[in-house]
């Protein structure tokens, strides 16, 4: 009698999951004041790339407003010798932060061609040295030169393994999360996404990219320019009434997903060469289509080079919006 009242009182006090609600809106009005500009050279993954301040990036025009959209780009038309700290770039970091919550990423563009190129949009918090608690890091547009897929990788800084409800494991990666648990090469969960999800292609088809993040789950949906949900337009949207299948879903199994995934900054950067485009430049893995295309192994060289190959070497957001459960 006890315990039933209890259990009916239960069920009647939680009957569902709170819906979303809408926390960031980043758009045209309000880009730059949401995030910083890093200036420094790229010294994190040995990237042929010198990100410039605020100023520079507008003055440029690296970074501008564009017929209501928000475009951040690389510098097309100077040269720059190999042994330089890089060709002009920008890497975005957001001053707020989020744990849990729906992100979603309205892109009307994203960086194309250009062997050698390395763009990300990813959110993560901690800078090396890496530490338990202190380091998570989701990325959600991700990889290099010329391929058409995009990459999903997830790293904590302690062990964290995982169910795979969907999605297709790099086969050299792990379901344990922890970024160097297998050795230097095959760190973190990663996943290849459907082919079309990066590069032109993305520009052809796709528009939204949707993160969740909860204790009990996380997601990644990739929406073509038709199949975007129109409640993502709405203050409430709800993804489990969404029919498109995601790209990857996962569930946590030795891991606490509130503790080992929280305090993410979102980052926008563009690098060149570094520790992945370089060495997949005229990786046979790959067909070694870049330096096939350019006639070089070079990656430096190339895109020090030719600066008109990374005209199209932007983002262009509509939005970023961040909704979270009340
Ligand atoms: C841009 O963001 C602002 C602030 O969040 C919001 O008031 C405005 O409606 C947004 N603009 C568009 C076109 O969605
Ligand atoms: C962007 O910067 C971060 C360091 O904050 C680095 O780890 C990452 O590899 C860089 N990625 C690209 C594509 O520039
Ligand atoms: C690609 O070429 C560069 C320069 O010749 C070399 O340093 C690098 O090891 C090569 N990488 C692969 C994967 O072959």
């Amino acid at each position: 009698m006890y315990t039933s009242s209890v259990l009916a009182l239960a069920s009647f006090a939680i009957p569902s999951l709170a819906a979303y609600q809408p926390v960031w809106n980043y758009n045209a009005s309000n880009f730059w004041d949401n995030f910083n500009f890093i200036d420094s050279a790229d010294i994190f993954t040995r990237g042929f790339a010198q990100y410039v301040g605020i100023d520079e990036a507008l003055s440029s025009g690296l970074a501008k407003i564009n017929n209501g959209k928000v475009r951040l780009g690389v510098d097309s038309k100077n040269t720059y010798s190999a042994t330089s700290s890089g060709r002009k770039s920008i890497r975005l970091q957001s001053w707020g932060n989020f744990d849990n919550g729906l992100l979603v990423a309205d892109f009307a563009h994203v960086p194309v061609q250009g062997c050698g190129m390395w763009p990300a949009f990813w959110v993560y918090q901690g800078e090396r040295p890496i530490t338990p608690g202190a380091y998570s890091e989701i990325d959600i547009l991700e990889n290099v030169n010329v391929h058409t897929a995009n990459t999903h990788s997830f790293y904590t800084a302690e062990k964290c393994t995982i169910d795979i409800q969907k999605g297709n494991l790099v086969p050299e990666k792990s379901t344990n999360c922890h970024w160097e648990s297998n050795g230097p090469s095959s760190q973190g969960c990663s996943f290849n996404a459907e082919d079309g999800t990066f590069n032109q292609p993305f520009n052809d088809q796709y528009k939204v990219i949707a993160l969740q993040v909860e204790s009990e789950r996380m997601r990644i949906w990739h929406f073509k320019k038709n199949e975007v949900p129109a409640d993502l337009n709405s203050a409430n949207p709800n993804p489990d009434a969404w029919t498109k299948t995601p790209t990857v879903h996962i569930t946590p199994k030795s891991c606490d997903f509130h503790k080992a995934f929280q305090r993410f900054h979102i980052i926008i950067n563009i690098t060149f060469c570094g520790s992945w485009a370089g060495d997949d430049f005229n990786n046979t893995n790959y067909a070694g289509q870049c330096a096939k295309r350019t006639a070089t192994n070079d990656c430096k060289s190339w895109v020090g080079n030719h600066p008109s190959d990374f005209a199209n070497t932007y983002f262009e957001f509509n939005s970023i919006k961040l909704f979270q459960r009340a």
